[in-house]
């Protein structure tokens, strides 16, 4: 990867790609885009930002080809809560916008990257815990359902066209850059900005609701490894599983407690987001990706929450100063 174009660059994991590829590759070499920019961010200052919208095959086609990428890392989605509001809409924009990225990457002989989810994981995912990364699959939301044709239309074009084309499941990505928006996650964002700004957090799941987590940082290193291995060396290519560690909001709670003792964490179901969590196995075995390409994530949850916590501090405090 020498020359990269990343779409959805402004959200929650976008920002962190194109910060660290900026540093790895030159900020010449990075073409970040997003719906919208957003002028005052980091994103638009500090290298190259375009407008995009994924949905325009035009336009990508256009900004890829100008600047001559030879790898898409494609962010652009509607998260899993938004995607319910608005299934058509959802489906076209997932599953659109990678296709619309694949036919572009076979065009340039580029590479072709995208997150699937858990998501891409329904109820007759067995067992709940360990799930395999090759059985039934029967995603519940059409979100997932959009995760899962995206690893398809990966594969497919893969075989039939020759792209580059790679993909990994994660469970849920926390960081504290941005406040958390519409997945039926978020909760593992937003309690850690609640803990600071209120030292409390009503939280939407059961204390007992079990998934995988990953910090973004490791997310973006763990991706990169896997961008730059042969692919030789890969027997799957999409939808690998990968994780660092499961956990209960109980659990989250539990270790923000080790920081901030008084600390407290409260319960009032959101149904629509417990059902659609606890349709997403428990725990991913994510042997395959440790086998094939050396999946390493290194933050675990305590880790994680003193990462986030002193960061988060730091970030607040100079928001509030300005
Ligand atoms: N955050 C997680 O925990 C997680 C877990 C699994 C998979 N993923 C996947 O990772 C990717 C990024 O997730 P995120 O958490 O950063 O989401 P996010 O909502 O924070 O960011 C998505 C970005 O896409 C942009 N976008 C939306 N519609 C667009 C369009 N039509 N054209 C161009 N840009 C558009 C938004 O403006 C936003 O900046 C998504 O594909 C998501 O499904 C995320």
């Amino acid at each position: 990867m020498k020359k990269v174009l990343i779409t959805g660059a402004n959200g929650q994991v976008g920002n962190e790609f194109t910060a660290r590829l900026r540093k790895d590759l030159g900020k010449d070499n990075v073409i970040a885009t997003d719906i919208k920019i957003k002028p005052d961010s980091a994103n638009a200052t500090e290298g190259i930002f375009e407008e995009l919208d994924v949905t325009d095959v035009k336009r990508f086609r256009e900004l890829a080809h100008k600047y001559k990428v030879d790898a898409i890392i494609h962010l652009a989605s509607l998260l899993s809560v938004s995607s319910e509001k608005d299934p058509v809409f959802a489906w076209s924009l997932n599953t659109g916008s990678i296709i619309n990225g694949l036919e572009i990457a076979k065009e340039l002989k580029a590479q072709f990257f995208f997150p699937s989810s858990v998501a891409a994981y329904g109820v007759d995912a067995q067992p709940r815990f360990n799930t395999p990364q090759d059985t039934f699959m029967h995603p519940i939301t059409i979100y997932g359902a959009s995760k899962y044709a995206g690893e398809m239309l990966a594969n497919y074009y893969h075989w039939n066209h020759g792209v580059d084309a790679r993909s990994v499941r994660f469970g849920r990505l926390v960081s504290y850059k941005v406040r958390p928006g519409q997945g039926a996650t978020d909760y593992a964002v937003a309690i850690y900005f609640d803990a600071i700004e209120k030292g409390s957090y009503e939280c939407y799941l059961r204390p007992d609701t079990m998934l995988d987590f990953m910090y973004v940082d490791d997310a973006v290193d763990q991706v990169l490894k896997f961008l730059n291995t042969d692919e030789k060396k890969l027997t799957h290519r999409n939808g690998f599983n990968v994780t660092t560690f499961y956990a209960t909001p109980e659990d989250i709670a539990a270790s923000i407690k080790k920081f901030i003792p008084d600390f407290k964490i409260t319960y009032k179901l959101d149904p629509v987001r417990q059902a659609i969590a606890d349709s997403w196995p428990q725990h991913m075995d994510d042997s395959w990706a440790r086998k094939e390409w050396g999946l390493d994530p290194k933050i675990g949850l305590d880790q994680m929450t003193e990462i986030i916590l002193t960061n988060l501090r730091i970030k607040l405090k100079n928001e509030g100063a300005k």
